[in-house]
């Protein structure tokens, strides 16, 4: 039977990444609905401590987590079964970066793997993972969110590890349609557009150069308030990807899916010209002589 309704009050719901922008905003969220939370992340933003410190301890608890080492995800579980005394019955795998200078596939710089990868695209799949093995323990039913992006379905020519990160959950999540009728689990992609957190916000240079514009950018609240309704709400099925712009929010099915209709979703041609401009010099250098 697939998971169906899911109500909050009293619930446990895990978040990666809650210590910032969205899954931040989807904490406090969910706790006004009555919810118990997990916070793991590496850390937390000022608004998040001092939320953190302002709400009883036995309703929401901070995990430092590095959601790259599975024995870090793995401890959520503990750390849920001992606050709490059960596992959570949601998990949002929210943690992510966008193009840090420290792995970029433009840059180079990593022998082994690239880190963008494992947080953004290999922790949503092992917290899936993990999450799976624990709601079947206690035979409880649940939600897992995985936040992808618009970026999950096209290309950028700036930003390919990011995009590769986001187009591997989608297809991820859509492969875990099943498991909502085989284990009573909902799994689900989220898909925002332009967001305004500090991703962009603590990064002027990377809103100038990939063209942020504050116009075309959802709150962190909107996306959190489409996230509550997908958890909530048993008309979303398994596998389903919900993908939310300046123009709402609409749910992706797998074929011949529509470009989103926002002017927030495509970037101006001088931006992208300025933005391939360095790329060019990469390529120039790289480029040997000609063979005769
Ligand atoms: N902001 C946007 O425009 C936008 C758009 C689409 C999708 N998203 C996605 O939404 C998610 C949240 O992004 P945000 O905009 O709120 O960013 P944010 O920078 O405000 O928050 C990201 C959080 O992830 C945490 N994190 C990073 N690496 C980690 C690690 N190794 N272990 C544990 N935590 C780690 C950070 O500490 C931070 O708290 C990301 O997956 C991002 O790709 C963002």
């Amino acid at each position: 039977m697939p998971c169906g309704d899911l109500a909050l009050t009293n619930s446990v719901v895990l978040i990666t990444g809650g210590g910032s922008g969205i899954n931040f905003a989807f904490s406090k969220l969910v706790f006004e609905a009555g919810a118990k939370i997990l916070i793991a992340d590496l850390t937390l933003t000022e608004d998040a401590r001092k939320f953190v410190a302002s709400v009883p301890s036995e309703k929401v608890t901070f995990v430092k987590c590095d959601v790259t080492r599975r024995a870090d995800l793995e401890n959520l579980i503990k750390a849920s079964r001992d606050t709490f005394g059960t596992v959570p019955d949601v998990y949002v795998a929210g943690a992510g970066v966008f193009e840090p200078d420290w792995s970029t596939w433009w840059d180079d710089t990593e022998d082994d793997g690239y880190k963008q990868l494992d947080i953004n695209a290999t922790h949503p799949m092992k917290l899936t993972r993990i999450a799976t093995k624990a709601l079947l323990s206690e035979q409880k039913k649940g939600v897992i969110l995985i936040l992808a992006s618009l970026a999950g379905f096209l290309g950028t020519f700036s930003a390919p590890l990011y995009c590769a990160s986001k187009h591997a959950v989608i297809g991820f999540v859509r492969s875990m349609a099943d498991l909502d009728c085989y284990a009573n689990i909902r799994v689900h992609a989220i898909a925002p557009g332009m967001v305004q957190t500090p991703l962009w916000l603590n990064n002027p240079e990377k809103m100038s150069r990939f063209g942020y514009d504050p116009k075309t950018a959802v709150t962190a609240e909107t996306v959190a308030k489409a996230m509550i309704d997908t958890v909530i709400n048993g008309k979303y099925q398994g596998g389903e990807s919900v993908e939310i712009t300046v123009s709402g929010t609409r749910v992706l099915g797998t074929w011949n899916l529509d470009p989103p209709s926002s002017s927030g979703t495509s970037v101006p041609q001088e931006v992208i010209d300025k933005n391939h401009a360095p790329l060019m010099a990469i390529l120039d250098k790289e480029r040997g002589p000609l063979k005769r």
